[in-house]
């Protein structure tokens, strides 16, 4: 299984303002359909707590799965979403629409999505779980699109300590302000 980040970040290193804030309130038109584009072909989507309650519904014909330290109280506030501990034999049905929550760890769960079947994850936020995956050193790619926006405070992308370094592969304008970064994790 191939696992990416897929991010936005203002042009001073900021994913939001402020925790509360949606992200689709300061990106590109551009960045939200690639954002859907990208995340439709893998087919699953993983996001903390507090990214999937600012959102507040999920992600047409995605599969999501919410990382939680109490899925089932997450799961009974939600209609139509389950509990992957309690999900059984779960695979994904392409195209389906579905939330997931789970407590598993994060070396558990990719186990647990690899043998399900999923050839592509999608980490989509907020800080704590990029910096959680990335520190797992399971991530690959990172998809970084850099808006032209000026922030000096808020979010930053990490929430910890790291040292990577990345290898730029890729480089495309979603529109003429808008770029795409694609980096390998320089292992
Ligand atoms: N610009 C962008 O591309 C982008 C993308 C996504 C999000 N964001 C922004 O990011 C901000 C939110 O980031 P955040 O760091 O505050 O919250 P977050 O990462 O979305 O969610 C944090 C929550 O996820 C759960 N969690 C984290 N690590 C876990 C683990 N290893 N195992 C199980 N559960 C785990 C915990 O939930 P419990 O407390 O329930 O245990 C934790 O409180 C928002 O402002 C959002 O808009 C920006």
């Amino acid at each position: 299984m191939q696992i990416f980040l897929i991010v936005a970040v203002s042009a001073d290193g900021l994913i939001a303002q402020s925790r509360d804030q949606v992200s689709t309130r300061w990106t590109s038109r551009e960045d939200a359909s690639w954002f859907a584009r990208r995340t439709k072909k893998a087919g699953v989507c993983v996001m903390g707590r507090t990214t999937f309650q600012i959102l507040g519904r999920s992600l047409p014909e995605r599969s999501l799965i919410v990382q939680t330290s109490q899925p089932t109280l997450l799961a009974k506030s939600h209609v139509q979403t389950k509990q992957l501990e309690e999900a059984g034999d779960w695979h994904r049905q392409e195209g389906a629409t579905e939330v997931i929550t789970t407590s598993l760890s994060i070396p558990e769960l990719a186990d647990r999505l690899d043998k399900s079947g999923v050839k592509e994850l999608a980490i989509c936020g907020g800080a704590s779980i990029y910096t959680a995956w990335l520190k797992s050193g399971l991530v690959e790619r990172i998809y970084l699109t850099l808006e032209p926006r000026l922030f000096g405070q808020g979010m930053s992308l990490l929430t910890e300590k790291l040292n990577l370094k990345l290898k730029l592969v890729a480089v495309k304008n979603l529109n003429f302000n808008t770029l795409l970064l694609e980096y390998l994790i320089d292992l």
